[in-house]
């Protein structure tokens, strides 16, 4: 495999912070909300002064004429720009040497954003794409179903990317009943890294996840899109940071899994309610049970009781 997987070994002392005083905090492990503009904020932050933030995960705004709290998300294109590579420039400079940044984005603005983060010299590990299926009726086009998840990394080969802790089970396994899959060797039985589109239980922003609505957040991620994520590419006690924290996801879900985070958020408001949801804890993801979905979308095949069952006894062996 390309990637190494490292453990934190190091314990951090908690920092305390920087020169601009952040709006929120709270500890074990230490969180810390910042309210103001990310291209502001982000220079006053030490650890980004001196690179040492191990994961960031970015949705900005799309420029699609959102109704935010503050932002005006209605620039000219060209300003749109100007503003996505200032920000995307700070995040690059405080990244670790093994650190890793996610960037949520429409089709509008991907491939500016993936040309501009290689000419920076962060390797893309990976184009995903997060599939839901709530987007607005159209009439002349398709209806829009997805946003690219783009991952990035400092070093392709050094990066944190914690393998065991993101498996889900393998169509071979639920569906075909494949006995090739049931290999313990690789300590993989039945199961398998996701693939790149990601869609299935609870991943929806809100059909089957009402649960997790925040009042007056219509831009809200699912919580299992951030668990995926932090629980991939950071360790316990690493540092994950949200340039533009929203209704606080990032915060909510690295504060749960034990991870030191720092989310921005140009809004007061929006700040507040994303404290409020940090403190109050995930509705779903809970920190020693990671969630394990299937996304398998054919019927499992019939191969009959006996084989089932001879391949579930391989699978226990
Ligand atoms: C797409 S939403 C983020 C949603 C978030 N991922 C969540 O799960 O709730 C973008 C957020 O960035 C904030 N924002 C916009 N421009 C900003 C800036 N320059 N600095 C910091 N926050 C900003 C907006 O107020 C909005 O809350």
């Amino acid at each position: 495999m390309a990637t190494t997987t490292k453990k934190s070994t190091t314990k951090r002392a908690p920092s305390n912070g920087s020169a601009l005083k952040p709006f929120k905090t709270l500890s074990n492990p230490d969180l810390r909300v910042y309210v103001g503009d990310c291209r502001e904020v982000l220079p006053q932050i030490e650890e980004v002064q001196r690179s040492q933030v191990d994961l960031i995960f970015a949705d900005p705004p799309f420029n699609w004429k959102r109704a935010y709290d503050k932002w005006d998300d209605d620039m000219p294109d060209d300003e749109y720009l100007r503003f996505t590579y200032d920000w995307l420039d700070l995040c690059v400079g405080a990244l670790t040497d093994r650190g890793s940044m996610w960037v949520n984005i429409p089709d509008d603005w991907a491939a500016e954003i993936v040309v501009h983060l290689k000419s920076r010299g962060l390797h893309m590990v990976n184009w995903c794409i997060w599939h839901y299926r709530f987007g607005q009726n159209t009439s002349g086009r398709f209806i829009n179903s997805k946003v690219h998840a783009l991952y990035f990394a400092k070093s392709r080969k050094d990066r944190t990317f914690n393998t065991q802790d993101i498996l889900e089970p393998s169509d071979r396994a639920t569906t075909y009943f494949d006995p090739r899959t049931f290999n313990k060797k690789e300590g993989t039985s039945g199961m398998r890294l996701p693939m790149d589109v990601w869609y299935g239980k609870y991943w929806g922003r809100i059909q089957g996840n009402n649960a997790e609505r925040r009042h007056n957040h219509d831009n809200q991620i699912p919580e299992v899109y951030l668990e995926r994520v932090i629980r991939a590419c950071s360790n316990e006690g690493d540092l994950v940071m949200d340039p533009f924290l929203g209704s606080g996801t990032t915060g909510l879900i690295a504060h749960e899994l034990g991870r030191r985070a720092i989310g921005i958020e140009y809004s007061k408001d929006n700040a507040v309610s994303a404290f409020e949801r940090i403190k109050a804890g995930p509705v779903r993801v809970k920190k020693d049970t990671p969630t394990v979905h299937t996304t398998a979308i054919f019927a499992p095949r019939n191969v009959g009781k006996k084989t089932k069952e001879r391949l579930a006894d391989q699978s226990r062996d």
